[in-house]
């Protein structure tokens, strides 16, 4: 009898497809991006990302205990300075948006929330670049102390883990160095392993007012076309010490996350980024795709890629769900 392998047998209803389903979406593999600022209103929005805001300290605070309340383990956490300077003098200052953010959340929820903090230079400078500038170029190991500065005073601040956004060479190194010397070799770095000089990061630049003033990112991100060089990117920082490696973007990119998860047995993190989120948030406004199926597929294609931990602007969304056993 032809054919005598029917696939259709498994897919009768849901309980039996229930049964075989390979990957699953948890809350507690999310971790939530937020932006903070000095302002004097709690929250206000950002047109090209749709329900996402910048939040002041106090409205940041409120918004954590939302993310608490949903089972979302995670915030990766970026902060807009009031000043930007040709140094980035923001990044590093005891007294920063993100220092003090981080010290306000720890203080009030401890364990309940871990605290990631994006480790980059191109919130805080003028010239918007993510390191200093020489000869009008990005100075690579002069951007390594102050990446290692910056990642210091978020660990003294209370930060969970630091995530160095900026793809200098050698910043795991330099990081996980000054950290060790200043006790904190506790804390783990999260790196930006293979982040590609995407045009899906437009959105997020608008939200966290980085876009660089002239020029772009090619310099130091990688090439979108390459694949074999960001097996090597992520090799290196596993060697320098890195505790989690991530990829980014993520809908993009994942080949080349599952290459990763083929080749390396740390754990892999994966950043849907904010054009991600507003292509979905723009097409379901306009109705021509449904907003939650298109997050839930698009999230667990990401997971059947290879990742263990996704930062995705859609979390809360996520965590709503759970709650309400519709995941
Ligand atoms: C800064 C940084 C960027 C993102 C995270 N950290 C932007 C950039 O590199 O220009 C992108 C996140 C997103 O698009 O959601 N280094
Ligand atoms: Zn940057």
């Amino acid at each position: 009898m032809f054919p005598e392998y029917r696939p259709r047998r498994l897919r009768k209803n849901e309980k039996l497809r229930g049964m075989i389903q390979e990957t699953e979406i948890s809350p507690k593999h999310l971790v939530y991006p937020l932006f903070v600022r000095e302002m004097a209103e709690d929250r206000v929005s950002i047109p090209s990302m749709p329900d996402i805001h910048q939040f002041s300290i106090e409205g940041l605070v409120r918004e954590v205990e939302e993310v608490v309340s949903l089972s979302i383990p995670a915030i990766l956490l970026f902060g807009i300075p009031e000043k930007k300077d040709e140094t980035g003098s923001g990044a590093y200052d005891e007294k920063g948006i993100v220092q003090r953010a981080t010290k306000a959340i720890k203080k009030l929820f401890g364990d309940d929330i871990m605290v990631i903090t994006d480790v980059c230079m191109c919130e805080y400078t003028s010239h918007g670049h993510c390191g200093v500038l020489k000869d009008g170029a990005v100075d690579n190991d002069a951007t390594l102390e102050l990446l290692s500065k910056s990642a210091l005073s978020h660990a003294v601040a209370g930060a969970d883990m630091v995530a160095p956004s900026d793809m200098m060479d050698g910043r795991v190194r330099a990081i996980r160095e000054t950290l060790d010397n200043s006790g904190y070799s506790n804390t783990p770095i999260v790196s930006y392993a293979a982040k590609y000089a995407s045009a899906l990061y437009g959105p997020f630049r608008d939200a966290a007012q980085s876009a660089p003033q002239y020029g772009d990112r090619k310099g130091y991100q990688m090439d979108p076309p390459n694949q074999r060089e960001a097996m090597r990117e992520m090799s290196l920082d596993i060697e320098e010490g890195a505790d989690i490696i991530m990829v980014k973007p993520a809908l993009f990119y994942l080949d080349v996350l599952a290459m990763a998860r083929q080749a390396f047995d740390i754990p892999l993190a994966a950043y849907s980024v904010s054009g991600e989120y507003t292509m979905i948030k723009l097409a379901a406004a306009k109705g021509v795709l449904d907003f939650k199926r298109t997050v839930l597929e698009s999230t667990i294609a990401i997971k059947r890629a290879g990742a263990d931990i996704i930062i995705t602007y859609f979390a809360k969304d996520m965590g709503r769900w759970f709650k309400e056993n519709s995941l």
